[in-house]
């Protein structure tokens, strides 16, 4: 069974995560989404709204499953059976960080191979971050975001 985790904070997800782990399921037979219990920064949504946002953003397909994780990626990419991280990459400033962190990974588990996707153009310059900001703003995320969580957003914010 080829199995591919897509991991990531998803504070909230996106429609530019969403097209990565759609595109992602031609590719592998499962793909398994990992929400990190301690993102790099304070979240805004708690573990369990952004594991049920994914959750409800993926409902239709059957061969995405979501679980959150704790700890070291690579440990969760193990435990699941997996031999493939894959990352959305947009711009070229997202390469630094995603490189250190796949080369981080590569020496921890030699066996499990990070895979880039590039964004696709239309969420090139999409981000959790922006897309908060936003709706905070009382912006219009229509399109940047699937509707749950614009609706989450907009009963959060406001
Ligand atoms: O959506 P993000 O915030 O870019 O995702 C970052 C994530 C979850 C992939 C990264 O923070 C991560 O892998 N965290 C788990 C801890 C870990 O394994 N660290 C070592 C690799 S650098």
């Amino acid at each position: 069974m080829n199995i591919a985790v897509v991991p990531g904070s998803f504070d909230p997800i996106t429609s530019g995560h969403l097209d990565i782990i759609k595109r992602a399921t031609k590719l592998y037979n499962k793909v398994i989404i990992g929400v990190v219990v301690n993102p790099y920064k304070t979240p805004l949504f708690s573990l369990e709204q952004r594991v049920n946002m994914v959750k409800d953003a993926v409902r239709d397909y059957k061969e995405i499953e979501v679980f959150s994780f704790d700890g070291l990626l690579v440990e969760f990419v193990k435990m699941h059976g997996a031999r493939v991280i894959i990352r959305g990459l947009r711009a070229i400033t997202d390469f630094e960080h995603e490189f250190q962190m796949a080369q981080l990974n590569r020496k921890l588990k030699p066996d499990i191979e990070t895979v880039f996707m590039m964004a696709s153009p239309e969420y090139a310059y999409l981000s959790s971050s922006a897309v908060k900001e936003i709706a905070r703003y009382k912006g219009d995320i229509s399109g940047l975001v699937p509707p749950n969580v614009e609706k989450t957003l907009r009963d959060i914010l406001g």
